[in-house]
């Protein structure tokens, strides 16, 4: 891995205060001072990209929306999505996946993928990620179509859009510290003694602090997550996907994990996609749903619009739900 360039060091500025309406995350008060003071740095500039990032988008014309949400960016004073499918198909040899599947996230909006084991949920986060192509339909990203992107340009879109795999896809033979430093050495601009603080302050505030020397497998499946989530936040990504980010772990790190996603979602005005079966969490999060059922977008709409839907499919998933959740 590339040392960081000295010469280009870059001053994260100290006098640099997050704005009042554009707080950075918390940070536990036990970091040291230089630490914290680094760390918010980095949030509240990470905040402010993806601000001025969402209105780029939200002004930008040509983008459409699809069946599901008329022309964006075109002068009706609608924001334009930052991410949306477009009459998706796609297929295995095990037959239809998706068929004619549209939806759309606006930015800084969360959307929450419902849907019984084996609707395409996962598929669809790795055709956002560029690892399957759609067999036909438009997946646009910050306004461009990414369908016929070549590899080196998804690599460009994962810059923008980062995943957080269920078992965290660390890698393995490098500590928990260099995995979330790898984002942040990419960069060239930063000091090794700025990297360490940023790593540390994360770690701190996805609930895994001074794990830094460990390796992921000494790591519990919620740890790995969270450790996954502060190195998706070190690349200062525009949009995160979570798949199934509360699962297979207990009810506590369950609730910490959603309510750190939750936060980062208000805090850094991240565009967010959450695959997840637990409904309590999707209330607390979702600006709207997208519940997939036999290859269709069986609905795509806001909560209320959800809890409205007199149709009987989603009516049985939801009181499904409710019936294996814990009180
Ligand atoms: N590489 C592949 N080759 C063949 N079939 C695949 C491949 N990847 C996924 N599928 C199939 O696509 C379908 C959708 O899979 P996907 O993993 O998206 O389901 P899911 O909705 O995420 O389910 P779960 O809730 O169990 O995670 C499944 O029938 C799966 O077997
Ligand atoms: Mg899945």
């Amino acid at each position: 891995m590339a040392e960081p360039d000295s010469n280009q060091e870059r001053k994260l500025d100290p006098e640099k205060q997050p704005k009042q309406d554009n707080p950075a995350p918390e940070t536990p008060a036990d970091l040291d001072p230089e630490t914290r003071e680094t760390v918010q740095e980095f949030m509240a500039e990470a905040a402010e990209q993806n601000e001025a990032a969402n209105e780029a988008v939200s002004a930008g014309d040509g983008a459409d929306r699809g069946a599901t949400g008329g022309k964006a960016g075109n002068g009706d004073g609608k924001p334009g999505p930052y991410i949306s499918f477009e009459h998706i198909y796609k297929s295995f040899s095990g037959g239809d996946v998706l068929k004619d599947v549209s939806f759309f996230i606006l930015p800084g909006e969360t959307l929450c993928i419902l849907g019984r084991s084996g609707v395409g949920k996962s598929v669809s986060l790795q055709m956002l990620m560029g690892f399957y192509k759609p067999d036909k339909g438009q997946i646009m990203v910050a306004g461009e179509d990414i369908c016929g992107y070549t590899e080196k340009q998804m690599q460009e879109v994962r810059r923008k859009v980062t995943m957080v795999f269920q078992n965290g896809a660390l890698f393995d033979s490098i500590s928990v510290g260099e995995n979330v430093a790898f984002p942040l050495r990419e960069r060239h601009d930063l000091a090794e003694d700025q990297i360490q603080q940023v790593v540390r302050g994360l770690l701190e505030m996805v609930g895994v602090a001074g794990m830094e020397d460990l390796l992921p497998s000494d790591l519990s499946t919620g740890m790995k997550r969270s450790v996954a989530i502060a190195r998706a936040l070190a690349s200062q990504p525009e949009a995160v996907l979570y798949d199934e980010p509360t699962t297979m772990v207990d009810p506590l790190m369950g609730h910490l994990l959603g309510n750190l996603i939750a936060r980062l979602k208000t805090q850094l005005h991240l565009t967010s996609i959450v695959v997840t079966h637990d409904m309590r969490f999707a209330r607390k999060l979702a600006d709207r749903v997208v519940f997939l059922h036999q290859g269709e977008a069986r609905f795509f709409g806001t909560m209320d619009e959800m809890d409205q839907s007199d149709d009987p499919v989603l009516k049985e998933f939801l009181d499904l739900d409710a019936l294996v959740l814990p009180a």
